[in-house]
């Protein structure tokens, strides 16, 4: 399989802006061996930001209560666990014990209104990849 596939997983319509959404996807390690692959997709406005979802501080998924990936105010990612924040944009993290930190940036591309992973090889069940000329 191609490292440049490109692989839709969620219209972006789907995603309001200001909103975030986590996803539990599966790739193709270096070893051949699939293995788990959770991620966080961040809609601000036109743009999308894509992290792994795993906190630095102690590896465990960013959203304590499914899907609550964002502070009280909206502009941050929080992690439930011990209440790191890290900048949409960059993934930096600027509170709390991933302050200095980041996040695991994940490459998305918005091709013909589908959000799409690229640079990896998912396994793919019912999800279809999506064409780069697209
Ligand atoms: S596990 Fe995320 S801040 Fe501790």
């Amino acid at each position: 399989m191609e490292q440049d596939t490109a692989y839709a997983i969620c219209r972006f319509s789907d995603i309001p802006s200001q909103r975030a959404i986590g996803f539990q996807l599966m790739i193709v390690g270096d070893d051949g061996a699939p293995r788990p692959w959770p991620i966080v997709i961040v809609r601000w406005g036109r743009q999308v930001f894509g992290y792994l979802n795993r906190c630095p501080h102690n590896g465990v998924n960013l959203d304590w209560e499914r899907n609550q990936f964002l502070d009280t105010n909206g502009t941050k990612l929080l992690c439930g666990k011990h209440g790191s924040t890290f900048e949409l944009g960059t993934g930096l993290g600027v509170d709390g014990p991933c302050k200095g930190q980041s996040l695991t940036p994940i490459a998305l591309a918005v091709l013909d209104g589908d959000i799409c992973v690229t640079g990896v090889t998912l396994v793919e069940d019912e999800d279809e990849a999506c064409d780069e000329e697209a």
